[in-house]
């Protein structure tokens, strides 16, 4: 198999026996971005557990990876609940015997204003989704990822850079990236790599909803060197790559994939 990491050594033995794939899991996997990187993963023949809090969606995902040959197990799960985030990753270990890699992709887009008109409960809404949902994700798949195991959080150009009119969001996902590093840094002794993928505008459902009678699409492609905003697969295949083995020396970095906008 190719393109997942390999660390064989590390499984608890008799669940896994059964099924010798790499495992991972990918939050939001119902839409967009993760279930590009859902169907990536399993196309590169890894088990695949799609979580995502649309129960539907997340079902379609799993489907559309079983319907082309991989294996995948689709779980409910709202990233902002500690009990629901451990019990989604429990029932991932339960079935598959492990975990190898988990892309916390998950988030929320938010309203479009400037601070001065944001609410409290806007602000906490935004960054609980987007941060404290990650820190959730993380909390409960590093204690069972060890040497060679890997997560990417999806951050955003927002977790780089500031975003007109979004500060929550802005906010929350500067600390996605800083919540990786730091957790890069905790658990390179275990050899386990953490890295944030940070996506310029890309054509997601989420996306073109927030686009939607707007002049968003052509505005933003005036501004992205290579004119034209991304294809979720884009964005979804940097996450992919430091998963794999071939990132085995990256950790702690913000891998901007948008165009050359950051340049
Ligand atoms: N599309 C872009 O332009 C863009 C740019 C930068 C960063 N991002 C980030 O990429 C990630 C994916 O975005 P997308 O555009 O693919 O979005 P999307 O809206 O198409 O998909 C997001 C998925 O996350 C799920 N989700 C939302 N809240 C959840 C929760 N609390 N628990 C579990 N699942 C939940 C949704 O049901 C949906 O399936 C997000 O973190 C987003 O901030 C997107």
């Amino acid at each position: 198999m190719s393109g997942v990491s390999q660390n064989a050594d590390r499984r608890p033995a008799a669940p896994r026996t059964a099924d010798p794939r790499r495992v991972g899991l990918v939050t939001g996997a119902g839409s967009g971005i993760g279930r590009a990187a859902a169907l990536r993963f399993a196309r590169d023949g890894a088990a695949v557990a799609v979580l995502d809090i649309d129960a539907g969606t997340a079902a379609e995902t799993a489907e559309l990876i079983r319907q082309d040959g991989g294996e995948a197990l689709a779980v409910t799960v709202d990233i902002a609940d500690e009990h629901s985030v451990r019990t989604a990753v429990e029932r991932t270990v339960a079935v598959y015997g492990g975990l190898d890699f988990a892309v916390n992709n998950a988030g929320l887009a938010s309203h479009h204003r400037r601070l001065d008109r944001m609410t409290l409960a806007e602000f906490e809404r935004v960054v609980h989704v987007n941060l404290a949902g990650t820190f959730l994700c993380m909390k409960y798949e590093l204690p069972l990822l060890t040497g060679g195991g890997a997560i990417v959080n999806i951050a955003s150009n927002g977790g780089l850079y500031a975003i007109g009119h979004a500060p929550a969001y802005v906010a929350a996902k500067h600390g996605v990236v800083g919540l990786t590093k730091a957790a890069a840094v905790d658990h390179a002794p275990d050899g386990v790599r953490v890295n944030a993928v940070c996506p310029g505008p890309t054509r997601t459902p989420g996306f073109e909803t927030v686009a939607a009678g707007t002049d968003m699409v052509a505005s933003q492609e005036a501004i992205t060197p290579l004119g034209r905003l991304a294809a979720p697969e884009e964005a979804a295949a940097a996450a992919v790559w430091l998963c794999s083995d071939a990132a085995s020396y990256v950790t702690g970095i913000a891998l901007s994939v948008d165009g050359g906008r950051r340049a």
